[in-house]
């Protein structure tokens, strides 16, 4: 059994957070253990719970699109999410719950050792970049334990917000390029977490 594969075991187990009792299905994420890539998202919704498969919505279609926009597929990267249960009615996070989820995280992280840990959306990005504006740093880079983290908007975001599509896409668009400039990326500053309720 591979590690990624044990700890999805562990994961379909966790009883942290009271959201456990209510879901369909547990959602560690998929994609290749030896991914170069890691897109991090929020939280699964109800397609997400329904199957046990990250991005299998409206969003997931959009993100395969976003992915086909620099010539790649699900099987070369890795999809995970902040939080691996469906908060009901698809209702944000809770510190408590990112707070519980994040040692899976963690460990995923550690069995990938991807190269690129690319945040969607605001709850991703707030893990990696601490203290961070999303509408200010999408599309840059920092490093993070010595990996490079870019941030980008949800891809549910570009589907809400038409004007946001193109932003996404130009961002999308810069990661083949990042791939071969990883070395040069600087450390991220920790600052306090302050999360901006209000902000795609
Ligand atoms: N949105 C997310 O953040 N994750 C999913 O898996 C689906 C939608």
């Amino acid at each position: 059994m591979s590690a990624l594969t044990e700890l999805n075991e562990e994961i379909a187990h966790c009883s942290l957070c009271e959201i456990a009792i209510n879901r369909t299905r547990v959602v560690p994420g998929e994609g290749a253990e030896d991914a170069d890539m890691l897109f991090i998202g929020e939280a699964p919704g109800w397609h997400e719970d329904q199957q046990g498969r990250p991005f299998v919505g409206a969003a997931g279609k959009y993100l395969d699109e976003l992915l086909a926009l620099v010539n790649l597929n699900r099987s070369q990267v890795f999809i995970a999410n902040v939080i691996k249960c469906r908060p009901p009615s698809n209702r944000d996070p809770l510190p408590i719950e990112i707070n519980n989820c994040c040692n899976w995280l963690d460990r995923q992280i550690e069995i990938i050792r991807p190269r690129i840990i690319v945040t969607l959306g605001r709850y991703s990005m707030a893990r990696f970049f601490p203290g961070k504006s999303i509408s200010k740093i999408h599309g840059t880079v920092q490093k993070w334990n010595d990996i490079t983290c870019f941030a980008m908007y949800h891809p549910a975001a570009a589907l809400h917000q038409q004007s946001l599509r193109r932003t996404i896409e130009e961002d999308m668009s810069k990661l083949p390029s990042l791939l071969t400039q990883t070395d040069s990326v600087p450390e991220v500053q920790p600052q306090p977490q302050q999360l901006n309720m209000f902000e795609v």
